[in-house]
Protein backbone atom coordinates (compact mmCIF):
# COMPACT_ATOMS: atom_id res chain seq x y z
CA UNK A 1 0.00 0.00 0.00
CA UNK A 2 2.80 2.44 0.89
CA UNK A 3 5.48 3.50 -1.06
CA UNK A 4 9.03 1.92 -0.55
CA UNK A 5 12.06 4.62 0.39
CA UNK A 6 13.94 5.92 -2.15
CA UNK A 7 16.95 3.54 -3.51
CA UNK A 8 20.22 4.77 -1.76
CA UNK A 9 21.93 5.24 -4.86
CA UNK A 10 19.24 8.13 -5.71
CA UNK A 11 19.86 11.50 -3.65
CA UNK A 12 16.77 13.27 -3.26
CA UNK A 13 15.76 16.52 -5.01
CA UNK A 14 13.49 19.50 -4.06
CA UNK A 15 11.35 17.80 -6.72
CA UNK A 16 11.25 14.29 -5.02
CA UNK A 17 10.20 15.65 -1.91
CA UNK A 18 6.99 17.51 -3.56
CA UNK A 19 6.43 14.32 -5.33
CA UNK A 20 6.55 12.34 -1.65
CA UNK A 21 4.39 14.74 0.03
CA UNK A 22 1.69 14.64 -2.97
CA UNK A 23 0.99 11.10 -2.58
CA UNK A 24 1.40 11.19 1.42
CA UNK A 25 -2.05 13.42 1.36
CA UNK A 26 -3.64 11.27 -1.42
CA UNK A 27 -3.04 8.12 0.39
CA UNK A 28 -3.95 9.87 4.04
CA UNK A 29 -7.73 10.70 1.66
CA UNK A 30 -7.98 7.27 1.37
CA UNK A 31 -7.21 6.41 4.81
CA UNK A 32 -11.07 5.58 6.53
CA UNK A 33 -10.17 4.93 10.04
CA UNK A 34 -8.32 5.80 12.99
CA UNK A 35 -5.88 2.42 12.89
CA UNK A 36 -5.15 3.34 9.23
CA UNK A 37 -4.32 6.89 10.18
CA UNK A 38 -1.85 5.20 12.48
CA UNK A 39 -0.34 3.05 10.05
CA UNK A 40 -0.10 6.03 7.42
CA UNK A 41 1.48 8.42 10.35
CA UNK A 42 4.38 5.53 10.92
CA UNK A 43 4.90 4.97 7.21
CA UNK A 44 5.60 8.84 6.92
CA UNK A 45 6.75 10.41 10.10
CA UNK A 46 7.29 7.75 12.02
CA UNK A 47 10.97 6.94 13.44
CA UNK A 48 11.98 4.60 10.28
CA UNK A 49 9.43 6.81 8.40
CA UNK A 50 10.07 8.10 4.86
CA UNK A 51 10.40 11.42 5.45
CA UNK A 52 12.12 11.00 9.20
CA UNK A 53 14.73 8.64 7.13
CA UNK A 54 15.48 11.45 4.50
CA UNK A 55 15.66 14.49 7.10
CA UNK A 56 18.45 11.97 8.44
CA UNK A 57 20.26 11.46 5.51
CA UNK A 58 20.49 14.92 4.68
CA UNK A 59 23.92 14.91 6.43
CA UNK A 60 25.63 12.74 3.16
CA UNK A 61 24.16 15.95 0.64
CA UNK A 62 26.45 18.28 -0.72
CA UNK A 63 25.77 21.79 0.97
CA UNK A 64 23.63 23.47 -1.93
CA UNK A 65 21.27 19.91 -2.11
CA UNK A 66 20.94 19.53 1.38
CA UNK A 67 19.96 23.02 1.97
CA UNK A 68 17.16 22.93 -1.13
CA UNK A 69 16.10 19.49 0.14
CA UNK A 70 16.26 20.17 4.12
CA UNK A 71 13.91 23.35 3.86
CA UNK A 72 11.46 21.69 1.23
CA UNK A 73 11.86 18.11 4.00
CA UNK A 74 10.98 20.43 7.06
CA UNK A 75 7.84 22.21 4.97
CA UNK A 76 6.68 18.56 4.07
CA UNK A 77 6.96 17.59 7.44
CA UNK A 78 4.58 20.54 8.94
CA UNK A 79 2.07 19.98 5.92
CA UNK A 80 1.50 15.85 6.42
CA UNK A 81 1.41 16.97 10.40
CA UNK A 82 -1.51 19.11 9.96
CA UNK A 83 -3.01 16.99 7.63
CA UNK A 84 -2.24 13.91 9.58
CA UNK A 85 -4.70 16.28 12.32
CA UNK A 86 -7.51 17.57 10.35
CA UNK A 87 -7.77 14.15 9.14
CA UNK A 88 -7.80 12.59 12.93
CA UNK A 89 -10.59 15.29 13.83
CA UNK A 90 -12.73 14.41 10.40
CA UNK A 91 -12.33 11.01 11.28
CA UNK A 92 -13.42 11.22 14.97
CA UNK A 93 -16.09 13.70 13.85
CA UNK A 94 -17.60 11.09 11.41
CA UNK A 95 -17.48 8.51 13.85
CA UNK A 96 -19.28 10.73 16.62
CA UNK A 97 -21.86 10.68 14.03
CA UNK A 98 -22.23 7.48 12.45
CA UNK A 99 -22.72 6.11 16.50
CA UNK A 100 -25.70 8.41 16.94
CA UNK A 101 -24.48 9.34 20.28
CA UNK A 102 -23.45 12.86 21.77
CA UNK A 103 -20.05 13.38 23.14
CA UNK A 104 -20.79 14.27 26.77
CA UNK A 105 -17.31 14.99 27.34
CA UNK A 106 -17.59 18.80 25.47
CA UNK A 107 -17.94 21.52 26.91
CA UNK A 108 -21.48 22.74 26.92
CA UNK A 109 -23.23 25.98 25.33
CA UNK A 110 -24.29 28.20 27.93
CA UNK A 111 -27.59 29.04 27.73
CA UNK A 112 -28.44 32.69 28.54
CA UNK A 113 -31.73 32.72 30.24
CA UNK A 114 -34.18 35.44 29.68
CA UNK A 115 -35.75 37.00 32.52
CA UNK A 116 -38.43 39.82 33.10
CA UNK A 117 -37.72 43.52 32.26
CA UNK A 118 -36.96 45.47 36.12
CA UNK A 119 -40.19 47.87 34.88
CA UNK A 120 -42.14 44.85 34.46
CA UNK A 121 -41.07 43.46 37.65
CA UNK A 122 -41.42 46.68 39.70
CA UNK A 123 -44.96 46.91 37.93
CA UNK A 124 -46.41 43.25 38.81
CA UNK A 125 -44.54 44.06 42.32
CA UNK A 126 -47.01 47.31 43.07
CA UNK A 127 -49.68 45.97 40.98
CA UNK A 128 -49.72 42.59 43.25
CA UNK A 129 -49.48 45.42 46.87
CA UNK A 130 -52.71 46.78 45.63
CA UNK A 131 -54.43 43.61 45.00
CA UNK A 132 -53.98 41.95 48.36
CA UNK A 133 -55.24 45.52 48.79
CA UNK A 134 -58.59 44.73 47.03
CA UNK A 135 -57.78 46.90 44.07
CA UNK A 136 -58.24 45.15 40.91
CA UNK A 137 -55.90 45.80 37.55
CA UNK A 138 -57.25 47.60 34.14
CA UNK A 139 -55.57 49.16 31.76
CA UNK A 140 -56.39 51.81 28.87
CA UNK A 141 -55.18 53.14 25.61
CA UNK A 142 -51.94 54.82 25.14
CA UNK A 143 -53.84 56.90 22.06
CA UNK A 144 -55.81 59.12 24.18
CA UNK A 145 -58.74 61.61 23.40
CA UNK A 146 -58.25 65.22 24.85
CA UNK A 147 -61.49 65.03 26.39
CA UNK A 148 -59.95 62.35 28.46
CA UNK A 149 -56.66 62.97 29.54
CA UNK A 150 -57.51 66.72 30.15
CA UNK A 151 -61.49 67.87 29.93
CA UNK A 152 -63.14 65.05 32.23
CA UNK A 153 -60.39 65.96 34.71
CA UNK A 154 -61.41 69.33 35.01
CA UNK A 155 -58.73 70.66 32.81
CA UNK A 156 -60.37 72.74 29.91
CA UNK A 157 -58.68 73.84 26.73
CA UNK A 158 -56.99 77.10 28.20
CA UNK A 159 -56.76 76.07 31.48
CA UNK A 160 -53.47 76.83 33.14
CA UNK A 161 -52.58 73.58 34.64
CA UNK A 162 -52.57 72.06 30.71
CA UNK A 163 -48.28 73.20 31.33
CA UNK A 164 -48.03 71.19 33.46
CA UNK A 165 -48.10 67.86 30.63
CA UNK A 166 -45.92 69.16 27.43
CA UNK A 167 -48.09 66.78 25.46
CA UNK A 168 -47.14 65.02 22.36
CA UNK A 169 -49.85 65.14 19.77
CA UNK A 170 -51.47 63.36 16.93
CA UNK A 171 -52.57 64.69 13.94
CA UNK A 172 -55.59 62.59 13.40
CA UNK A 173 -59.17 63.66 13.70
CA UNK A 174 -61.27 61.18 14.17
CA UNK A 175 -65.01 60.68 12.61
CA UNK A 176 -66.52 63.32 14.40
CA UNK A 177 -63.65 65.44 13.00
CA UNK A 178 -63.02 67.63 15.77
CA UNK A 179 -61.75 65.43 18.95
CA UNK A 180 -58.00 66.21 19.54
CA UNK A 181 -55.91 63.44 20.03
CA UNK A 182 -52.80 62.94 22.03
CA UNK A 183 -50.11 60.26 23.69
CA UNK A 184 -51.81 59.92 27.30
CA UNK A 185 -49.38 62.42 29.48
CA UNK A 186 -50.62 60.25 32.45
CA UNK A 187 -52.47 57.15 33.46
CA UNK A 188 -55.58 59.48 34.91
CA UNK A 189 -57.57 59.68 32.42
CA UNK A 190 -58.72 56.08 32.91
CA UNK A 191 -60.48 57.41 36.08
CA UNK A 192 -62.84 59.07 34.10
CA UNK A 193 -63.18 56.34 31.65
CA UNK A 194 -63.14 53.62 34.45
CA UNK A 195 -66.72 55.71 36.24
CA UNK A 196 -68.27 56.29 33.10
CA UNK A 197 -68.48 52.52 32.97
CA UNK A 198 -69.49 51.51 36.49
CA UNK A 199 -71.70 52.44 39.53
CA UNK A 200 -69.94 52.97 42.55
CA UNK A 201 -67.80 51.16 44.32
CA UNK A 202 -64.68 51.32 42.96
CA UNK A 203 -61.38 50.12 43.86
CA UNK A 204 -58.93 49.94 40.60
CA UNK A 205 -55.61 49.91 39.82
CA UNK A 206 -53.89 51.33 36.01
CA UNK A 207 -50.22 50.11 34.99
CA UNK A 208 -49.36 51.73 31.63
CA UNK A 209 -47.07 53.94 29.63
CA UNK A 210 -47.26 57.79 29.60
CA UNK A 211 -45.48 60.19 27.23
CA UNK A 212 -44.09 63.64 27.66
CA UNK A 213 -42.87 66.55 25.53
CA UNK A 214 -39.63 66.76 27.70
CA UNK A 215 -36.43 66.66 27.57
CA UNK A 216 -34.56 63.43 29.43
CA UNK A 217 -32.11 63.47 32.42
CA UNK A 218 -31.41 61.22 35.15
CA UNK A 219 -34.60 61.33 36.71
CA UNK A 220 -37.06 62.02 33.96
CA UNK A 221 -37.85 59.87 30.75
CA UNK A 222 -40.00 61.11 27.38
CA UNK A 223 -41.46 58.04 28.12
CA UNK A 224 -41.86 56.37 31.44
CA UNK A 225 -44.60 54.08 33.60
CA UNK A 226 -47.45 55.07 35.97
CA UNK A 227 -49.56 53.18 37.78
CA UNK A 228 -52.67 55.11 38.75
CA UNK A 229 -55.36 53.96 41.71
CA UNK A 230 -58.38 54.85 42.28
CA UNK A 231 -61.25 54.53 44.87
CA UNK A 232 -64.93 55.64 45.16
CA UNK A 233 -67.42 54.79 47.19
CA UNK A 234 -69.63 56.59 50.23
CA UNK A 235 -67.61 57.59 53.45
CA UNK A 236 -64.21 57.46 51.85
CA UNK A 237 -61.52 60.02 53.20
CA UNK A 238 -58.19 61.59 53.61
CA UNK A 239 -57.01 59.35 56.55
CA UNK A 240 -58.26 55.96 53.71
CA UNK A 241 -55.70 57.88 51.08
CA UNK A 242 -52.99 58.21 53.60
CA UNK A 243 -53.40 54.29 54.99
CA UNK A 244 -53.54 52.61 51.57
CA UNK A 245 -50.06 54.68 50.82
CA UNK A 246 -48.49 53.82 53.66
CA UNK A 247 -49.35 49.96 53.48
CA UNK A 248 -48.22 50.25 49.54
CA UNK A 249 -44.95 52.27 50.79
CA UNK A 250 -44.77 49.26 53.45
CA UNK A 251 -44.71 46.65 51.39
CA UNK A 252 -42.68 47.70 48.73
CA UNK A 253 -39.94 49.17 50.74
CA UNK A 254 -39.83 47.61 54.15
CA UNK A 255 -40.08 49.00 57.52
CA UNK A 256 -37.10 51.07 57.15
CA UNK A 257 -37.98 53.60 54.52
CA UNK A 258 -39.34 57.00 55.56
CA UNK A 259 -42.92 58.82 53.85
CA UNK A 260 -43.63 61.94 53.52
CA UNK A 261 -46.70 63.84 52.13
CA UNK A 262 -46.55 67.64 51.04
CA UNK A 263 -49.58 69.99 49.64
CA UNK A 264 -49.61 70.02 45.78
CA UNK A 265 -51.90 70.87 42.59
CA UNK A 266 -53.21 68.76 40.33
CA UNK A 267 -56.92 70.12 38.84
CA UNK A 268 -58.79 66.74 39.10
CA UNK A 269 -58.35 66.42 43.29
CA UNK A 270 -58.95 68.83 46.16
CA UNK A 271 -56.86 68.57 48.51
CA UNK A 272 -53.81 67.23 46.55
CA UNK A 273 -50.76 65.88 47.58
CA UNK A 274 -47.34 64.60 46.81
CA UNK A 275 -46.18 61.58 48.21
CA UNK A 276 -41.86 61.05 48.85
CA UNK A 277 -39.91 58.34 49.90
CA UNK A 278 -36.65 59.05 51.90
CA UNK A 279 -33.30 58.51 49.51
CA UNK A 280 -31.56 55.65 48.84
CA UNK A 281 -28.31 55.27 50.72
CA UNK A 282 -25.70 52.30 49.58
CA UNK A 283 -25.64 50.19 52.50
CA UNK A 284 -22.01 49.70 52.63
CA UNK A 285 -20.61 53.52 51.38
CA UNK A 286 -23.92 55.07 53.04
CA UNK A 287 -23.90 57.51 49.80
CA UNK A 288 -26.90 58.43 48.08
CA UNK A 289 -26.42 57.39 44.18
CA UNK A 290 -29.20 59.56 42.68
CA UNK A 291 -29.80 62.95 43.56
CA UNK A 292 -26.99 63.27 46.08
CA UNK A 293 -28.44 65.98 47.66
CA UNK A 294 -31.76 65.10 48.13
CA UNK A 295 -33.01 63.51 51.34
CA UNK A 296 -37.01 62.84 50.08
CA UNK A 297 -37.54 61.79 46.45
CA UNK A 298 -41.09 62.28 45.15
CA UNK A 299 -42.94 58.96 43.50
CA UNK A 300 -46.64 60.48 43.23
CA UNK A 301 -49.34 62.80 43.49
CA UNK A 302 -52.28 61.97 44.95
CA UNK A 303 -55.34 63.33 46.41
CA UNK A 304 -59.19 63.27 46.85
CA UNK A 305 -61.09 63.28 44.02
CA UNK A 306 -62.29 66.45 42.89
CA UNK A 307 -66.35 67.06 43.11
CA UNK A 308 -66.37 68.22 38.98
CA UNK A 309 -64.71 65.06 37.91
CA UNK A 310 -67.24 63.06 40.19
CA UNK A 311 -70.11 64.88 38.16
CA UNK A 312 -68.31 64.56 34.88
CA UNK A 313 -69.01 60.84 35.25
CA UNK A 314 -72.36 60.93 36.80
CA UNK A 315 -71.32 60.28 40.51
CA UNK A 316 -73.31 62.15 43.26
CA UNK A 317 -70.75 64.50 44.89
CA UNK A 318 -72.66 64.82 48.28
CA UNK A 319 -73.07 61.30 48.71
CA UNK A 320 -69.59 59.69 47.03
CA UNK A 321 -65.92 60.64 48.18
CA UNK A 322 -62.68 59.28 46.46
CA UNK A 323 -58.78 59.17 46.37
CA UNK A 324 -56.61 59.05 43.65
CA UNK A 325 -52.86 58.85 43.17
CA UNK A 326 -50.61 58.15 40.30
CA UNK A 327 -46.97 56.75 40.86
CA UNK A 328 -43.73 56.26 39.13
CA UNK A 329 -42.61 52.50 38.97
CA UNK A 330 -39.32 53.71 37.23
CA UNK A 331 -39.03 56.01 39.91
CA UNK A 332 -40.01 53.62 42.72
CA UNK A 333 -37.42 50.77 41.08
CA UNK A 334 -34.69 53.86 41.56
CA UNK A 335 -35.48 54.13 45.15
CA UNK A 336 -35.47 50.74 45.87
CA UNK A 337 -32.45 49.16 43.97
CA UNK A 338 -30.33 52.19 44.19
CA UNK A 339 -30.03 52.91 40.51
CA UNK A 340 -28.88 55.83 39.37
CA UNK A 341 -30.55 56.82 36.18
CA UNK A 342 -33.98 56.53 35.04
CA UNK A 343 -32.36 56.34 31.09
CA UNK A 344 -31.05 52.50 32.16
CA UNK A 345 -34.96 51.37 31.99
CA UNK A 346 -34.94 51.93 28.13
CA UNK A 347 -31.19 51.72 27.00
CA UNK A 348 -31.75 47.86 26.90
CA UNK A 349 -27.70 47.69 28.21
CA UNK A 350 -27.72 43.35 28.99
CA UNK A 351 -25.25 44.47 31.82
CA UNK A 352 -27.82 46.45 33.16
CA UNK A 353 -30.94 43.98 32.76
CA UNK A 354 -29.14 41.06 34.09
CA UNK A 355 -29.02 42.39 38.01
CA UNK A 356 -32.40 41.96 38.26
N1 LIG B 1 -51.70 62.36 36.96
C1 LIG B 1 -50.82 63.08 37.84
C2 LIG B 1 -49.48 63.29 37.13
O1 LIG B 1 -49.20 62.63 36.18
C3 LIG B 1 -50.60 62.33 39.12
C4 LIG B 1 -51.84 62.23 39.94
C5 LIG B 1 -52.69 61.16 39.79
C6 LIG B 1 -52.16 63.19 40.87
C7 LIG B 1 -53.84 61.05 40.55
C8 LIG B 1 -53.28 63.10 41.64
C9 LIG B 1 -54.11 62.04 41.48
O2 LIG B 1 -48.71 64.13 37.50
Amino acid sequence: MFAVSAPDNQSPTPESVDAMTQAALGELDAVSDAPAAEDWRVSYLGRRGQLTMLLRGLSGLDPDLRRAVGARANQAKSTLEEALARRTRELAQAALEASGRLDVTLPGRPVIAGRLHPTTQIVREICSAFMAMGFSVVEGPEVELDHYNFEMLNIPAGHPARDMWNSLWIDYRNEQGQQPMLLRTHTSPMQARVMEAQEPPVRVIVPGKCYRYEATDATHEWHFYQIEGLAVAEGITFADLKGTLYEFARRVFGDDRQIRFRCDYFPFVEPGVDMSISNFRDPTTGQRPINRDEDWIEIMGAGMVHPKVLAGVGYDPQRYTGFAFGMGPERIGMLKYGIDDIRHFYSNDVRFLRQF
